[in-house]
């Protein structure tokens, strides 16, 4: 409905978590060299990276990730909660954020920060939103299948389409501070994953550190990490009675939901829009 989503900057956005105030507050921030900021269309894998950074970041050591709620522990820039915690980030900081490259802040061009981008085929994202729209009640109602896949292709979902949101960040010419990975990636081989991410950040960690993260940012584990899993977020906000949060973490699970005229559309829509791209996708 009109009320729960907002228009800004030409992006439907949700109210309960965003605000001109709060967009005006993230292009104020004042990114530092040392920050990283893990960036991602929703559902490409924006909580994964809140619970990997920290540890990354700390060499292994558990207590954030048991201690503070991932939201806080690693803030979306532009979300109305990083005003409240931003004194109390401990440098080197780690945040997240869904914005497309135009809309990061000054600050972020003039630093060194580094980028992670995480990408994640869209018809498994869309998938995982579809059910997100159902249990997340600040969220308006996706419909049918169906209709959702419109609104979809359409970019009338939260942060607008996913296919601007690929184009604006594969062309950054941010060299060295950017690195991409793939959800597909990190599903297939989370220690591989780990290590390219490690050896990015400057973070030498041994092979031991390595598999202790991996086990901490399995699905299973952080299913079960209750600052993590969202069991601390109201029932009004997060319906677990409709779906979960952590619900399947799996690739391919499109294929149990597109039937082959959604299929061929999804596709046709898609490849329109990435025509003329330089860069090319792990998927069809
Ligand atoms: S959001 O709302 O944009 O912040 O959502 P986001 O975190 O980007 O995406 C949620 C999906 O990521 C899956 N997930 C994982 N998969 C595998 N392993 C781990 N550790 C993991 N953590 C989160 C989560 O289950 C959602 O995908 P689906 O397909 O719905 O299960």
């Amino acid at each position: 409905s009109i009320e729960k989503m907002f228009m800004l900057y030409g992006l439907p956005l949700p109210r309960e978590t965003h605000s001109v105030d709060s967009l005006k507050f993230a292009q104020d921030f004042k990114f530092k060299d040392d920050d990283v900021v893990a960036v991602t269309y929703p559902k490409s894998g924006t909580i994964w990276m809140q619970e990997i950074l920290p540890l990354v970041l700390n060499g292994g050591d558990l207590t954030p990730i048991h201690t503070i709620p991932n939201w806080d522990r690693v803030p979306w820039l532009e979300e109305k909660r990083l005003a409240v915690v931003v004194d109390q980030l401990a440098s080197p900081r780690a945040l997240v954020s869904h914005f497309p490259y135009h809309l990061m802040p000054p600050s972020f061009s003039t630093s060194k920060a580094k980028v992670i981008y995480v990408m994640r085929n869209p018809k498994d994202l869309m998938v995982s939103s579809y059910y997100f729209h159902q249990m997340a009640e600040f969220l308006e109602d996706p419909g049918t299948f169906d209709e959702f896949m419109d609104k979809f292709l359409e970019g009338k979902v939260l942060f607008g389409k996913w296919t601007d949101h690929i184009k604006s960040w594969t062309k950054t010419e941010l060299g060295d501070r950017i690195m991409f990975i793939t959800y597909e990636d990190m599903v297939q081989d989370l220690p591989a994953a780990l290590r390219r991410i490690s050896s990015f950040l400057g973070r030498n960690l041994s092979e031991e550190v390595i598999q202790k993260i991996a086990e901490h940012c399995s699905f299973k584990t952080m299913k079960s990490n209750r600052m993590s899993n969202f069991s601390l977020v109201p029932k009004v906000y997060m319906d677990n009675d409709k779906s979960h949060f952590f619900r399947k973490g799996i690739t391919g699970d499109w294929k149990n939901h597109f039937s082959s005229e959604q299929l061929a559309r999804f596709t046709s829509v898609i490849r329109k829009e990435l025509e003329g791209e330089s860069f090319s996708l792990p998927w069809s």
